[in-house]
């Protein structure tokens, strides 16, 4: 699905796996081209993937079935579900409350809310780790920026640019936990990394990025 990027992550990860926290997928409805995608990606990070989702909720039961096993002999440490659309979020409450998740990953950001309603709650109720997709609604909140005079007020929590912004405006819900920006540009990683850190937004500062995202 994502082409050659596991075996280019683990390259890149060569002498530093062990400070890396790797996420990825399985994308199939077949159980033993399953267990082919599981074996490629564990050959690529060290016999170990920290969080393996099952992408798109395709196959859910049988792919449980697999990481599960996988977690079991301890090459998998925690399990989760992804889904991008609101269509299928009813499904996806229903793989959350089987218990056999331990994190799901939803698009999140000022102009995609969908998940407010029922699945941040139910993450929350359940204690599932969050891992939020499209931060910036797939490039869209990017292509008319706010000017610069209006992020004034988010200097004091180490917002420099709109990107951070964004990306804080997604960390500074309790129920989040970590955001996946894409990027093809080298530099804009560091600079959505800072975004990472403490001190969060309280709710004036998030109200302030969703009026400004409405603009
Ligand atoms: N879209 C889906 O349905 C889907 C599904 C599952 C998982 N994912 C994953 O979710 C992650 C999010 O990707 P996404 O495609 O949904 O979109 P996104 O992260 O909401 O937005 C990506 C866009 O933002 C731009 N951007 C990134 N950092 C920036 C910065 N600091 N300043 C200005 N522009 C910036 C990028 O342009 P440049 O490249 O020019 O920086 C790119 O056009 C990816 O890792 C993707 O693989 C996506």
């Amino acid at each position: 699905m994502y082409g050659e990027a596991e075996r280019v992550l683990g390259r890149a990860l060569e002498g530093g796996r062990d400070r890396a926290v790797v996420a990825t997928k399985i994308w199939t409805n077949s159980a033993s081209e399953g267990e082919a995608q599981a074996g490629r990606a564990l050959s690529s990070f060290g016999g170990r993937v920290e969080l393996y989702q099952v992408h798109n909720l395709v196959a859910w039961r049988q792919q449980l079935l697999l990481l599960e096993r996988l977690r079991d002999k301890g090459k998998v440490v925690a399990i989760g579900a992804t889904h991008y659309s609101p269509f299928a979020f009813a499904e996806l409450a229903e793989v959350m409350r089987t218990g056999r998740v331990d994190a799901v990953q939803i698009p999140y950001n000022p102009r995609e809310r969908e998940v407010d309603r029922a699945i941040l709650p139910l993450a929350d109720e359940l204690g599932l780790g969050v891992v939020v997709m499209r931060p910036f609604a797939e490039g869209a909140l990017m292509r008319r920026p706010p000017p610069e005079r209006s992020l004034a007020p988010l200097h004091p929590f180490g917002v420099r640019t709109w990107a951070q912004a964004l990306l804080k405006w997604i960390l500074s819900d309790p129920r989040c936990h970590v955001t996946i920006p894409a990027t093809s540009r080298k530099g804009r990683t560091a600079e959505n990394a800072e975004a990472g850190d403490p001190p969060w937004f309280g709710a004036e500062e998030r109200e302030l990025v969703s009026r400004l995202a409405d603009e």
